[in-house]
């Protein structure tokens, strides 16, 4: 790979610490991108990508978003994200051993970067890294005295969202009877179709995961979409819950929903141009950092400031809430889209 530099540019962050793991053949890489308001956070994604340059972009990606989240709700941490890159699939062992050495790399760090669990990463994984990083690490398991998984928190806070972009679209927040498409089933998509359905919500849902597909195939309250027809099924809201970039030029223009709401990162491929498109469509998008600050927010506001969890539930949904409808608002009285209206609203742009 080449390093690029108007890319690093562009990203605009603070710090990339980039290590590379010669026994699991991986790459670890750290993105801290703002630390005014705090000391940076954000997720361990562990995955494959094709070469270093995309991972690394997806590490700058995702602390870039983290420190939107923060900003959004006024909150003393700044954006961080790190990514491992595995180039070849690891047993539990090299796995664990693995995870020893990023304790090791972010105890280095010397909190200036606090962890949380993000996809291909668990609670579980948080003790292991606990272990050797303590204090800088976030949603351990509660057996060890953490507040588990931040798939909980970021859930009820996209179910928020959802609520508050049908408001934007209809004029109320009564899900009752409604579509919604939820694009994944992890721990998020299954935890928000859950709180939906209780609203009376129906449940379409896409995932590519054939394990997840079986184990809900006896749930015939929702509906499987198959991944190919995914952005031409027609709903009122669209729940983007999986991987990010898959609002694009391909996809947009196929979109039969009225509006966006969804937990996944980055979900603009190119966030300029797309929510352009967007607009032209006439669908409503809700702010992915907005959509998705509920892990980030709740897992903080248990585990720095002991905010009891029913409590931070609370706080989460009625923050998004009422984030989205300054967003709207500011939106629509000072003719931004709602992206830009999101980084004005955050104190950001
Ligand atoms: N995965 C979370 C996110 O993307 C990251 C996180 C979890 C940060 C828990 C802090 C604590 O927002």
């Amino acid at each position: 790979m080449t390093i690029d530099q108007k890319a690093i540019e562009k990203w605009g962050g603070e710090a990339l610490h980039i290590r590379r793991d010669g026994e699991a053949a991986a790459w670890i890489i750290t993105a801290v991108h703002d630390t005014q308001r705090g000391p940076s956070a954000g997720g361990v994604r562990m995955k494959s990508y094709t070469d270093l340059a995309e991972a690394v972009q997806d590490a700058m990606n995702l602390s870039a978003a983290m420190t939107m989240k923060f900003a959004t709700v006024r909150m003393p941490w700044g954006g961080g994200k790190t990514v491992v890159y595995l180039t070849r699939p690891l047993d539990a062992e090299a796995r664990h051993e693995l995870l020893l050495r990023l304790g090791d790399h972010i105890k280095k760090l010397n909190g200036q970067y606090y962890a949380g669990p993000d996809i291909g990463t668990s609670s579980e994984d948080m003790d292991v890294l606990h272990g050797v990083a303590a204090p800088y690490i976030f949603s351990r398991t509660a057996a060890t005295g953490g507040s588990g998984s931040s798939s909980v928190p970021t859930a009820y806070g996209v179910f928020a969202a959802i609520r508050a972009t049908h408001k934007e679209i209809y004029g109320n927040e009564d899900l009752n009877g409604k579509r919604i498409l939820i694009q994944g089933m992890g721990n998020v998509g299954s935890f928000l179709a859950k709180l939906l359905h209780k609203e009376g919500a129906t449940i379409l849902f896409s995932e590519t995961n054939p394990d997840t597909v079986a184990s809900l195939s006896g749930k015939t309250d929702y509906r499987y979409v198959a991944p190919e027809d995914l952005f031409q099924t027609p709903c009122d809201i669209f729940s983007p819950c999986a991987q990010g970039g898959n609002l694009n030029s391909d996809t947009i223009p196929r979109l039969l929903c009225k509006g966006i709401a969804g937990a996944a990162n980055n979900q603009l491929l190119d966030p300029e141009e797309h929510i352009r498109l967007l607009q032209a469509h006439n669908i409503v998008y809700a702010p992915d950092f907005v959509c998705s600050l509920g892990g980030a927010m709740g897992i903080t506001l248990m585990e720095g400031d002991g905010i009891p969890y029913d409590e931070v539930l609370e706080r989460v949904q009625n923050s998004i809430g009422e984030a989205l409808r300054g967003i709207f608002s500011m939106a629509s009285t000072e003719k931004l889209d709602v992206v830009r209206a999101a980084y004005r609203y955050a104190g950001m742009g």
